[in-house]
């Protein structure tokens, strides 16, 4: 599929996989009775909530992921118009029932076209009862899930954003670009840069699990440097090369999988990898702001609360970070700011 068509174009305009989405997780919470429990409480603060999912829902909601989830929800349900803040506390609009957005045809539409990202989404939200009940992840980075993760991370919204990000990063620059592909998962990564630019690529990630399906799908497999996984324990240890190795960092879908109290060191390390004038690209989503200065597009806002919610079913999430926290991480650590761009779902950061 040509990610430059109009047509993808104008279907990505209309935010229909964050209508989806939304409108998928919205049956789920009116079907679990979230949606009656809390319009049964009068008016309640998060941790009111929380407490009654434990006792009437039976959630088990002791872990960080989980709580995390609950806390989703009633984002969620805010961002909606269900529910209003006042203070900490929120109250159920009164007269306000359930109900879902999309026309039969614009759902057919959204299933068929985004079939990858819609179909994991639906698996994640279908389990979802059951994480929260205490079961364990869904899915993991291991051989048993590299499918699922192709299915899903091949989806045309994520390739139309990875080339978005490409074309920022290395538009202007000269060929044999020395390129770090961090984290490059079923390799759609490696596939759109090399089909839009003449570079070197080095491909590094946590487990092997990743490389034949990588090294299938590129052009030219043999141009690659395949780092060994042995040599990186993953996110929070340091990256096996010297310092100043790399023009490109490129780095996408990740970021929500690294540890908070680990972030400082992995962006710390990226710096160190670059060479000066180097740069960073980072494809992600932002956590919905209140201010609505970096997220602003309702339906994005919408999507990505729905998005954190569902990928929690997956080991090691961690969910998207707030855009105003990693502006001032990456400044801390010396990157220029270059471009925010998307409801700041595409960073490019300079090390000057
Ligand atoms: C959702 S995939 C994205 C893959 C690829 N960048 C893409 O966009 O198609 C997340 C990636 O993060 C890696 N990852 C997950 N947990 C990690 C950890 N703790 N340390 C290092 N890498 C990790 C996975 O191996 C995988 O490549």
């Amino acid at each position: 599929m040509n990610v430059d068509s109009p047509n993808i174009k104008s279907l990505l305009s209309q935010s229909l996989t964050q209508m989806f989405l939304t409108d998928r997780l919205i049956r789920f919470i009116d079907e679990e009775g979230i949606s009656k429990l809390l319009q049964s409480m009068r008016r309640f603060t998060i941790e009111e909530a929380i407490e009654a999912f434990r006792q009437k829902l039976g959630y088990k909601l002791q872990d960080r992921v989980r709580l995390r989830m609950a806390k989703a929800i009633i984002d969620l349900l805010h961002e909606c118009e269900y529910l209003e803040k006042n203070n900490e506390f929120y109250l159920w609009i009164e007269g306000k029932s359930i109900e879902t957005k999309l026309s039969t045809d614009e759902f057919k539409v959204a299933k068929d076209t985004f079939k990858g990202q819609v179909d994991f989404f639906e698996k994640c939200i279908i389990y979802a009862d059951k994480f929260l009940n205490g079961n364990p992840p869904l899915y993991s980075f291991d051989s048993n899930s590299t499918e699922i993760w192709e299915e899903f991370l091949g989806n045309t919204e994520f390739r139309f954003a990875r080339s978005v990000l490409i074309n920022l990063l290395f538009s202007g620059r000269d060929d044999n670009a020395n390129v770090l592909a961090l984290c490059y998962g079923p390799g759609f990564d490696i596939l759109q840069m090399q089909e839009q630019y003449n570079i070197k690529v080095t491909a590094l990630d946590f487990k092997d699990i990743f490389q034949s399906q990588a090294s299938h799908r590129i052009v030219n497999p043999k141009s690659v440097k395949w780092i060994k996984s042995e040599l990186w324990k993953g996110f929070g240890t340091p990256l096996p090369f010297n310092g100043g190795t790399f023009d490109i960092v490129f780095f996408t879908c990740a970021d929500p999988y690294i540890p908070e109290d680990s972030r400082d060191y992995v962006y710390r390390d990226i710096f160190r990898v670059l060479k000066s004038k180097g740069i960073l690209g980072i494809l992600t989503r932002s956590y919905p702001d209140v201010e609505r200065k970096f997220v602003k597009d309702p339906f994005v806002r919408r999507g990505t609360l729905c998005h954190d919610f569902s990928e929690s079913v997956c080991e090691g999430w961690y969910g998207f970070y707030h855009a105003h926290n990693s502006l001032n991480l990456f400044k801390a650590i010396g990157y220029r700011i270059d471009t925010v761009m998307l409801n700041a779902s595409i960073w490019r950061l300079d090390k000057p």
